[in-house]
C-alpha cells in the first residue's frame, strides 16, 4: 500500500558551505534563508516517500506541473523564537499543521501525519538553530508549502505533490514597525465571499490583493481594509485579522473580530488574543461582524478605542487611520486611553513566546 509520512525514514544531509546569520538589525522579511530545507514527496501510487533534509536551494519541477498553471498550493506562516534563556521554540506550531491539512484537503492535495510533519519541522529547527535570532521581535518565521507538482495541464486532482519548510530569520515584518498604519476601505476590492476559500490559507488568496494593495499605496495607504456586502462588513485588513475595542452600539465594552464564517482566516494570533482576552475578563469578547456605517457612527461618538491587525509575520499592527469614500476617518491613539491594548497584547505574546515573565507573573 502507499507508504505514509514517516519521521524515521528522514534522510539527511548537511550543507558544506554554511551562510551565517546576519545582524538581525539588518533583516529585511523572508528575503534570506536558512542553511537547510525539509522536503517531502508524495505520489498517489507509492504515497510519502522518505523525508530529505538538505542543502536550501533551488528545485527542479516540470514546467506542467500543475502549482504552476492552477495555484494549486497552499502555506503556513509560523515562528521559532529564542528565548531569554537562550533556548528555541516553536509558537504553537499544532495549530499550523492543523490549517495545513486543511488546506490540503480543500485543495485536495493529500494528507499526512501530522505528528510525523511536525518531528520533522522540528528536526529541521534544530538543525538551523543558529539562525533563530535573539531579541524580542527577532524570530525564525517559518514556511511550510504544500504545491501540486504533477506535470498535467488538465485541471484535476495531483498524482504527485511536495510538502517542504523553508525558514528565514526575521525582525519586523513592516519597515514602519509598531507604528499605526493608514487603510484603505474600497468596496471595489472584495478578498473573500461566503462559498468561496477566505479561510484556506493559500496562495490564490494572497495574490489578487497585490493590485489592491498598490491601488491602496497610490492614496498614501500602506494597506486595503477588506469590506463584504452591501452592509460593508468590515473583516480582515490586508493580510490579517482585524480586531476592534470600542464601546458597542448597546454601551458595552468589547473587543470585537469577524466570525470564522468560511470567509475569514483561522490565524493562530487572532485566537490567542482572543484567548488572552477572555482570560483577563475585564470586557466582552466578540466574533461578530461589525459594519462601516457602525464604525463611523461610533467614530463620531467617540466610542472607538482602538483598532489593530493581528498575524503571525506582524504579531500586532495597530491601526491609525481609514481613508474611505475619499474622507480619512481617524482611529484615537492617544497612549492614555487608547493604543494601550495593542502594546498589551503584544507585550503578553512576547513574553510567552519569549518566556520572559517577570518574577512577579
Ligand atoms: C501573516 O500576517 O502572518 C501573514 O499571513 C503574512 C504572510 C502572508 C507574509
Amino acid at each position: 500500500g502507499a507508504q505514509a509520512l514517516k519521521y524515521e525514514n528522514l534522510v539527511e544531509s548537511t550543507t558544506t558551505s554554511p551562510g551565517t546569520l546576519p545582524d538581525p538589525t539588518t533583516l529585511a522579511f523572508g528575503k534570506q534563508f536558512a542553511d537547510h530545507m525539509l522536503v517531502c514527496d508524495w505520489s498517489k501510487e507509492e504515497g510519502w516517500a522518505a523525508p530529505v533534509i538538505e542543502p536550501y536551494g533551488d528545485f527542479s519541477l516540470s514546467p506542467s506541473a500543475l502549482v504552476l498553471h492552477y495555484g494549486l498550493e497552499c502555506f503556513e506562516g509560523m515562528k521559532a523564537f529564542r528565548g531569554v534563556d537562550d533556548r528555541v521554540r516553536l509558537f504553537r506550531p499544532q495549530r499550523n499543521i492543523t490549517r495545513l491539512l486543511k488546506s490540503s484537503q480543500r485543495l485536495t492535495l493529500p494528507s499526512f501525519d501530522g505528528d510525523a510533519f511536525l518531528k520533522l519541522l522540528t528536526h529541521l529547527v534544530k538543525k538551523d538553530a543558529a539562525w533563530v535570532p535573539a531579541g524580542r521581535g527577532y524570530s525564525l518565521y517559518i514556511r511550510p508549502t504544500h504545491i501540486a507538482t504533477q506535470p498535467i495541464l488538465g485541471v484535476g486532482a495531483t498524482e504527485q505533490s511536495r510538502l517542504f519548510v523553508i525558514n528565514s530569520p526575521v525582525g519586523a515584518y513592516y519597515a514602519t514597525g509598531f507604528k499605526p498604519v493608514r487603510l484603505l476601505a474600497d468596496p471595489q476590492f472584495v478578498r473573500a465571499w461566503p462559498g468561496g476559500m477566505g479561510d484556506t490559507k493559500c496562495g490564490g488568496n494572497y495574490a489578487p490583493t497585490i493590485l489592491p494593495q498598490q491601488h491602496a499605496a497610490e492614496r498614501g495607504c500602506q494597506q486595503m481594509l477588506w469590506l463584504f456586502g452591501e452592509d460593508e462588513k468590515v473583516t480582515e485588513v490586508g493580510t490579517m485579522n482585524l480586531f476592534m475595542h470600542w464601546k458597542n452600539d448597546d454601551g458595552v465594552e468589547e473587543l470585537i473580530t469577524a466570525p470564522l464564517d468560511g470567509t475569514i482566516l483561522e490565524g493562530v494570533t487572532r485566537q490567542s488574543i482572543i484567548d488572552l482576552a477572555n482570560q483577563w475578563g475585564e470586557f466582552q469578547v466578540s466574533e461578530k461582524y461589525f459594519t462601516m456605517g457602525q464604525l463611523t457612527r461610533a467614530l463620531k461618538e467617540g466610542r472607538v478605542y482602538e483598532m489593530f491587525g493581528s498575524g503571525t509575520a506582524a504579531t500586532v499592527s495597530p491601526v491609525g487611520e481609514i481613508l474611505y469614500r475619499e474622507e480619512t476617518l481617524s482611529i484615537p491613539l492617544e497612549l492614555e486611553t487608547s493604543g494601550k491594548l495593542s502594546k498589551r497584547f503584544m507585550d503578553e505574546l512576547f513574553a510567552i513566546q519569549f518566556c520572559a515573565w517577570t518574577s512577579d507573573d
